[in-house]
């Protein structure tokens, strides 16, 4: 049976990744988190003091855009692969409120985002993945065989990112999290390249009251018919 290439586009926290990973997983496929690609570069400027007080250096970033080595690796004793930036394991780093709250402006560099969409291009040529991110169905693999693009309310989502963040022990306040949600929604649906939008051809999944499992059952009865015919 042939793989097919699962592409899932979204706002921030509207449950792409959990969905992708068991998509990934009940297919036997792997996945790719497009936004720990974005939040490493933005880990990197942070790092290297390009980032200061909120105000991006982008000339510096982009001066120092080949330094930067990006690879997904599996972890012992864990179910997904980190994220490592130049050999480095900065998996838990790159969650934090603070790289949220810097990531936007770095994502919507163009030259930034050439060089992920190539390496996230290069993960899917042999097919079998499920990748989540903004513009996977719109501009990573537009013929994608599956476009899914989720959608809940900024309130829902807040709640989520907010339970996240508190349960990994981030001492974050909830309106801050409501405010970056709101303001990442705006910057990467109106940012000049590559904004957030529905692909030709996605199916939309308002999840605001949909529970995970009726959601994947949806979702991978989609995949096993596209699948069937390829
Ligand atoms: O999915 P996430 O919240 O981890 O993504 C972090 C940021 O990266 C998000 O605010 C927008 C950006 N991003 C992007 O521009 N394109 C992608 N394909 C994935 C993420």
């Amino acid at each position: 049976m042939k793989k097919i290439t699962i592409a899932i586009d979204g706002y921030s926290s509207t449950g792409k990744s959990t969905i992708a990973k068991k998509l990934a997983k009940s297919l036997g496929y792997i996945y790719v988190d497009s936004g720990a690609m974005y939040r490493g570069v933005t880990y990197f400027a942070m790092q290297q003091g390009y980032i200061k007080d909120g105000v991006l250096d982008a000339k510096a970033l982009l001066k120092s855009l080949d330094q930067i080595d990006l690879q997904f690796k599996f972890v012992a004793g864990l179910p997904d692969a980190a994220m490592f930036l130049n050999g480095e394991n900065i998996e838990a780093p790159i969650r934090t409120l603070a790289v949220s709250q810097q990531v936007s402006p770095v994502a919507a560099i163009p030259e930034v985002r050439e060089k992920l969409v190539a390496l996230q291009q290069a993960m899917g040529v042999q097919k079998g993945v499920v990748m989540d991110g903004r513009d996977i169905g719109t501009v990573v693999f537009p013929e994608a065989e599956l476009k899914l693009y989720l959608t809940a309310s900024a309130d829902t989502r807040a709640h989520r990112r907010y339970k996240e963040l508190i349960d990994k022990g981030d001492k974050v306040d909830f309106d801050a999290v409501l405010k970056n949600v709101q303001e990442r929604d705006y910057i990467d649906s109106h940012r000049a390249t590559s904004p957030l939008k529905k692909a030709e051809g996605a199916i939309e999944i308002d999840n605001s009251d949909m529970g995970l499992e009726e959601q994947f059952e949806r979702i991978l009865s989609h995949a096993n018919a596209l699948i069937e015919r390829s």
